[in-house]
């Protein structure tokens, strides 16, 4: 039997291009979605490498119940995983003047709680020297002004990976996260020109990060056994202008 990974938020975007540079490593693949279930189809079939299993399971980063769902689907299963990447997460782009206490909670659930008790859940269904990686955001690091809530809950996550080294050593675990810049997938596709040149322009190479460029990143923290503890910027040399 293979090696196993789960990629939530692993239909599209970041999460695929991880899910098919492991795939081609010959990883098998669980990939969680939230509702379109069209297109995590598409990507099921898309990535269909040789000798591996592709399985895909709707479980929605907003609801505490996913965590069962996603718990209940390894052990009917009898998966154990090398390796989890904790991917999915949301937005809320409420002006701070409107933003209310639910829309707060939301993003802290999705990005925050969900990873942390879903990680308590499957952390004995994880085989020892397996690696998890969080997708944390240059948002956590240089200060975001659209998303007060968004920005504050990657800090969290980059926080989160420095503090889970410790208590993951019993089980054998190493714990980093990617912090992104801007990539380039449909959450950044649906910006306005002007805005998209205006992020060109504060980044070195003059362009968003492609996700297949950033998923061999994700691997090296998967394969390499002596990471641990790491946020490792993929930015493209960005810098305020
Ligand atoms: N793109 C960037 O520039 C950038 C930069 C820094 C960090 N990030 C982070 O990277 C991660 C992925 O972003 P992306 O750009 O790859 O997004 P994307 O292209 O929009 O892909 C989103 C993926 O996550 C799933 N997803 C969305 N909301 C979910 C939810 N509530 N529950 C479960 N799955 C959910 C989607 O499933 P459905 O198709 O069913 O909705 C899809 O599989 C996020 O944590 C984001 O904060 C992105």
């Amino acid at each position: 039997m293979g090696k196993y990974v789960l990629i939530t938020g692993g239909t599209k975007g970041i999460g695929k291009a991880v899910a098919s540079c492991l795939g081609k490593s010959g990883y098998n693949l669980i990939l969680t979605y939230a509702s379109d279930t069209a297109t995590a189809e598409k990507a099921c079939c898309e990535l269909q490498y040789p000798g591996i299993q592709v399985l895909t399971l709707q479980a929605d980063v907003s609801e505490r119940t996913s965590i069962e769902v996603i718990h209940r689907y390894l052990t009917e299963h009898d998966i154990h995983l090398d390796a989890l990447v904790l991917n999915a997460g949301m937005t809320c782009r409420e002006p701070f003047e409107t933003l209310l206490p639910e829309d707060w909670e939301r993003v802290f659930f999705a990005n925050v709680h969900f990873p942390v008790f879903l990680l308590q859940k499957v952390v004995g269904l994880m085989n020892k020297g397996g690696s998890i990686v969080f997708t944390g955001s240059l948002m956590g690091i240089q200060p975001h002004s659209v998303s007060l809530a968004y920005g504050v809950t990657k800090s969290a996550v980059h926080a989160l990976v420095k503090n889970l080294v410790k208590f993951l050593v019993p089980y054998e675990l190493r714990v980093n996260a990617v912090a992104p810049g801007f990539v380039d997938t449909e959450w950044q596709k649906t910006k306005p020109a002007e805005i998209r040149r205006n992020i060109e322009n504060k980044v070195a190479l003059g362009r968003f990060c492609d996700p297949d460029e950033l998923a061999e990143v994700y691997k090296m923290l998967i394969v390499n056994s002596y990471l641990n503890g790491e946020v490792v910027v993929v930015d493209g040399g960005y810098s305020y202008k």
